[in-house]
């Protein structure tokens, strides 16, 4: 018998030494190490291919790991699959074939799949926060697109799970409806649900993550606070645009490590946001020095999406 770990404390779901092979010997998963905490809205961010859906799809028990293991609240995902799969909900990537089942009822089915009894307050509690209300008897293969996404993740929450799985929710879904699905999401951490989301919009992570996790080729590259990401990794840069063309930078500018754009009309300074100087009043005070005037400048700070880039470009 598998002994339960458990606890306020404890990680919602505990991944260790993870691996998937598929037939044919590719290998999507490596060794993967992950925990998701309580309460957290994780973003599992990584290119196409990196093996994002398959290790959700193995925490959801639709794929058979290779090797290593997942518990969820304590239980291990393949000795006690009822019991886990129970916790869980997931949108899943693909939109399942259309059916001719109203809203409500394919709610009220997917809830008593997981074993649980009828429940109307929650069901239309699930469907007024995702704006699915006055669709409720609509046939599915009548609904927009996008209504059927949020009707994936309305099916997803029907059994009330502790935890939910949301693979790419918002791909193909207009500007107005992400915001809804935003919306959704928040309101659900404020519910206490665990939402593990992986998205190609990385403005999404930015958005909702708590923290975030980078996949690529299979393994998890960084796990990290998104506030303390961006804060270390979140280059700042200041821009001056130059009075007067500049052929090179002097040397008496040098440990500034300026960067001079082709044009000569534009230098650029990277600089570290946790210093306790940014050197700017330095850098000011010794282009002045060396004769050098501008007349705008500028600052920027990596988004997030820069930051990700980065990080997959250099895994390569
Ligand atoms: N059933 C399968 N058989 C063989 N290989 C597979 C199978 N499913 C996925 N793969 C391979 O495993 C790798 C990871 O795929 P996965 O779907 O997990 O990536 P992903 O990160 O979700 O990508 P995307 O962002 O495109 O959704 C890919 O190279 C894919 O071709
Ligand atoms: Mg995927």
């Amino acid at each position: 018998m598998e002994r339960r770990i458990i606890g306020r404390m404890h990680p919602v779901i505990s991944i260790k030494g993870l691996t998937k092979t598929y037939a044919g010997g590719f290998e999507a998963l490596k060794s993967v190490d992950l925990d998701i905490r309580r309460g957290e809205i994780f973003g599992l961010l990584g290119p196409n291919g990196a093996g994002k859906t398959t290790l959700i799809n193995i925490v959801c028990g639709i794929v058979n790991p290779s090797g290593g293991t997942v518990h969820v609240d304590g239980y291990d995902i393949v000795s006690e699959f009822r019991r886990t799969r129970s916790r869980i909900g997931l949108v899943p990537q693909e939109l399942p074939t259309d059916t001719f089942e109203t809203v409500v009822n394919t709610l009220r089915f997917s809830r008593g799949m997981f074993g649980k009894g009828p429940d109307e307050a929650h069901i239309e509690h699930v469907l007024k926060i995702l704006s699915l209300w006055d669709k409720k008897d609509s046939p599915i293969m009548a609904l927009s697109g996008g209504m059927k996404r949020r009707v994936l993740i309305a099916k997803a929450l029907s059994h009330e799970p502790d935890v939910l799985f949301l693979d790419e929710p918002t791909a193909g879904v207009d500007v107005e409806l992400r915001q809804d699905m935003w919306n959704a999401v928040e309101l659900l951490r404020s519910q206490g649900v665990t939402v593990i989301l992986t998205t190609h919009y990385i403005e999404e992570a930015e958005q909702l993550a708590d923290r975030v996790g980078v996949i690529n080729h299979g393994e998890i590259i960084l796990v990290e606070e998104k506030n303390k990401l961006m804060r270390d990794l979140g280059k700042k840069q200041l821009m001056l645009h130059l009075y007067e063309e500049l052929e090179t930078v002097p040397d008496s500018l040098s440990r500034f490590a300026l960067e001079l754009s082709e044009d000569g009309r534009e230098l650029t300074y990277h600089y570290d946001t946790r210093g306790e100087h940014t050197g700017i009043t330095d850098l000011i005070h010794d282009l002045r020095g060396a004769g050098i005037r501008f007349n705008d400048l500028q600052t920027e700070q990596s988004s997030l999406e820069e930051i990700f880039v980065d990080l997959v470009n250099k895994d390569r």
